[in-house]
């Protein structure tokens, strides 16, 4: 299992740049993004789970697609009641139900990375909060390359069609060991970058949305200039660039002011010309944190290397994510329940009863089968 790797005790903060770099390419690397101690805290969950699996003779890649959820893995029983659905202390309790040592990942989930994520999301309020959407280990055993690439996708094409066009969802891709070539790392292809069909100039993003709409309108019209991906990985390997270099360019000069910082588009993306970017190769060290738009295009390579290569991704939402029937897709957890609510949904009694008529409970522990678009598909393989 993995080598104790140097990280710095570090947290990156998020600026102004990186976040319309965010938009402009659909993703962002953030080398060093959590400290130490919170790697630490997520390999010895990782390597709870994984050695769990391993005793109840469960192959972690012919069964499980090299994917581990916490909750729905086997590790504990089912939840009884649905309510961690919705609800953040719910769920922080059956949360904590999987590691085996007092470290808990839940400061992780609901305020380090949600600290970082809500600049890459829509502005947050009451009504639209920003909650957990899903979350698991990717794990590749070793010397697995035949078995643990991915292909090229886009997450959001995981949703329901209506929860897709309605709600942001941006992955958190935390990796657990250094990641390379030879491991199974990220290769993901920047946005088609824009530019103004009558001056040439580049157009840059804004450096944030305030709507949902204006916010999935942007980053699929720029996934909708994507032409098809290199059917060869090779291919796409040798024109890649490699990035940790991570300090975020600075707007090109033509278009200092393009962009707005409220969240209107500066132009009508229909008269848009898109120049395709080159793949770009994740090589960064254990602790370093990918931020993928739902739309952004990326696939995983296989692990050809002797040792796990384990990675976290927790994913958050815009919003509570539900289809067009009110249907649950995954997770809705808000990270911040305001403290009127968070007591009501205590309550058992009271508030908690109607939220739970949210949800139709079929015995599965995952809330209403026939809306759980996810089911199989939730796992995202990266
Ligand atoms: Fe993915």
């Amino acid at each position: 299992m993995a080598a104790s790797q140097d990280n710095p005790t570090t947290t990156t903060a998020i600026t102004e740049g990186m976040r319309r770099q965010f938009h402009r390419d659909g993703f962002l690397v953030v080398p060093n993004a959590l400290e130490t101690e919170d790697v630490e805290i997520l390999r010895r969950e990782a390597d709870c789970l994984i050695n769990y699996l391993i005793s109840e003779n469960i192959n972690i890649m012919t069964d499980y697609g090299g994917i581990i959820e916490p909750i729905t893995c086997g590790y504990i029983d089912p939840p009884v009641s649905q309510m961690f659905i919705l609800s953040k202390k719910s769920y922080s309790h059956v949360r904590d139900q999987v590691p085996e040592e007092p470290d808990s990942v839940l400061h992780i989930l609901f305020e380090k990375v949600p600290a970082m994520v809500n600049n890459f999301l829509p502005l947050e309020s009451e009504d639209d909060p920003t909650c957990l959407f899903n979350e698991q280990y990717i794990v590749k055993t070793p010397d697995s390359a035949d078995i643990s690439s991915f292909e090229w996708h886009q997450d959001s094409q995981y949703m329901d069609t209506s929860a897709q066009e309605a709600f942001p969802v941006v992955s958190c891709w935390i990796a657990l060991d250094n990641v390379n070539l030879k491991n199974g790392t990220l290769l993901v292809e920047p946005f088609p970058r824009p530019k103004d069909a009558t001056t040439g100039n580049y157009i840059d993003p804004p450096t944030q949305f305030q709507e949902r709409d204006t916010y999935i309108r942007y980053h699929k019209h720029l996934a909708s200039h994507y032409v098809n991906p290199p059917s060869n990985k090779m291919t796409a390997i040798m024109k890649a660039q490699h990035r940790p270099s991570l300090q975020p360019p600075p707007p090109s000069p033509s278009a200092v002011g393009a962009g707005s910082t409220t969240g209107t588009l500066p132009n009508d993306p229909k008269e848009w010309v898109c120049e395709s970017q080159p793949p770009v190769l994740v090589e960064v060290p254990a602790g370093s944190i990918v931020f993928l738009s739902g739309w952004v295009r990326h696939c995983s390579l296989g692990n050809s290397s002797s040792k796990f290569r384990r990675a976290f991704m927790p994913q958050y939402s815009a919003g509570k994510v539900i289809t067009s029937t009110g249907g649950m897709v995954s997770l809705a957890v808000p990270c911040n329940e305001y403290d009127e609510r968070e007591r009501e949904w205590v309550d058992p009694r009271g508030r908690m009863q109607s939220q739970e008529d949210e949800l139709i409970d079929d015995g599965d522990g995952f809330g209403r089968t026939d809306d759980l678009e996810f089911g199989d598909d939730v796992e995202m393989e990266d």
